[in-house]
């Protein structure tokens, strides 16, 4: 018998060992800098029981946010030695925009309207969560601007990135295909030593190869001044996905309900989410392969490869119904976990892929984060089978994690890999314990 209360607390513990008193650390140790979209998750956990911090992750993240709008992947608050990148090597200082504060010169998943709303709705203090909002709102309102006007370049809606970190999902294997196009210019590779290694089994890790065409990439963008219509121009890595676009098109729903709240103008916010969701639909969406793919700007081609983050477009209510049900059933699937069988759900790749690797970072094993999108996107249908699935992800997160620990991330056998006390696994989990388990703060 799982005792969800002890379980709460010790996620409270998780959070508060990466706390770093400005910020929350997705790991002390792997990651000791602040990530973009790891603190919009932790943000989504503190809400339940703690406004002030909620609150206060989301305000440090945005003192890394630049001029033009853009919200950088990672702010550096302090020096640490266990990092690479360290602050120095992006150099954002060769952009006009960049703030003071060192930060890295890419972007990353847009989930902080969503997890602003969430800091409102559970809050204890209304008139100070009201304030919050009033002081955040124009700081979300320039990041969409920045992204709708930066990284659409198909006027379309649907939001490209340029580099595998912006993705949040480093060496997932749809990268493979565009990764075989990039020539790697050893000349312009600097020396760099990986400390990603020195705490992580490197076999779980993405690989040398992987890191030199992150580098190369950065190398790349700073050689163009983090100009980004030069970066759209010249990047080798281009690309447009589910994940990004749904995260943004639930961003927009909830950044809408926020300009509600404090009488702010939302309509823009409203035709921003029909348009990617209309972009989405129509050109990411195959129904054929029961699956919304990645496009290749570049190729000019859908990716074929077939990842969880494809069934992330029900998290903002993207398939109209038949559409929705035509997904879930290749989700509901030996491919990622069927209901009745014996499986935690959901693994990250097709389990039926050659290349499926169950402990090796994206490329196979069960993520917490990704699966909480899906849990939150199958609720908002009324088909009886999507709750059914929805209440077996919250049972697979809340059991992964108390038979094996806070772990970044779990082999489909169980098991915990990656970083140890992972924040988002914690402050994830909190959420499904508030709503599939009732658990209350005082
Ligand atoms: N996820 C990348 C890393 O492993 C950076 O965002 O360091």
């Amino acid at each position: 018998m799982i005792n969800y209360n002890a379980l709460y607390e010790k996620a409270k513990e998780v959070l508060y060992k990466n706390w770093m008193i400005k910020y929350t650390a997705p790991s002390k140790y792997l990651y000791p800098h602040q990530w973009s979209w790891d603190s919009g998750f932790i943000a989504i956990g503190y809400s339940h029981y703690d406004q002030e911090k909620a609150q206060n992750e989301i305000i440090s993240l945005f003192k890394g946010q630049w001029k033009n709008g853009m919200l950088p992947h990672i702010v550096y608050h302090c020096d640490f030695e266990n990092y690479f990148p360290d602050p120095d090597y992006w150099m954002t200082h060769i952009n006009e925009n960049a703030p003071s504060i060192k930060t890295s010169g890419i972007i990353q998943q847009p989930v902080h309207a969503t997890a602003c709303l969430y800091i409102y709705k559970n809050a204890k203090d209304i008139k100070k969560a009201k304030e919050f909002l009033r002081f955040i709102f124009p700081k979300l309102k320039s990041w969409h601007e920045f992204l709708y006007r930066e990284r659409n370049p198909d006027n379309d809606g649907l939001i490209c990135i340029v580099h595998p970190w912006e993705s949040g999902t480093d060496n997932i294997p749809v990268w493979d295909d565009i990764y075989r196009r990039i020539k790697v210019e050893e000349e312009k590779l600097p020396v760099y030593k990986r400390k990603d290694i020195e705490t992580v089994a490197k076999e779980y890790r993405p690989t040398d190869k992987d890191y030199d065409i992150y580098i190369y990439l950065i190398e790349l963008f700073k050689e163009l001044k983090y100009d980004q219509k030069s970066i759209l121009e010249h990047s080798p890595f281009l690309v447009k996905g589910p994940l990004l676009n749904s995260i943004l098109a639930q961003s927009n729903l909830d950044l809408a309900e926020i300009a509600r709240i404090i009488g702010e103008d939302y309509k823009i916010f409203e035709e921003w989410y029909e348009l990617t969701k209309n972009a989405l639909n129509e050109k990411l969406l195959d129904c054929d392969q029961h699956i919304y793919l990645y496009y290749d700007l570049r190729n000019k081609k859908l990716i074929n490869t077939h990842v969880s983050a494809g069934f992330t477009p029900l998290y903002a209510k993207i398939p109209p119904d038949e559409e929705a049900k035509c997904i879930f059933d290749y989700m509901n699937s030996g491919s990622f976990c069927k209901l009745g069988e014996k499986c935690y759900a959901v693994v990250s790749f097709d389990r039926k892929s050659k290349d499926f690797s169950p402990h090796h970072y994206w490329r196979g094993p069960i993520w917490v984060n990704m699966n909480w999108l899906i849990y939150k996107g199958l609720k908002k249908y009324d088909f009886p089978e999507f709750k059914e699935y929805a209440s077996y992800i919250a049972k697979s997160i809340i059991d992964l994690i108390s038979y094996y620990g806070f772990y970044e991330y779990f082999g489909h056998e169980g098991k915990g890999y990656g970083a140890k006390d992972f924040s988002w696994t914690a402050s994830l989990l909190i959420d499904v314990l508030f709503e599939e388990k009732g658990l209350k703060e005082p």
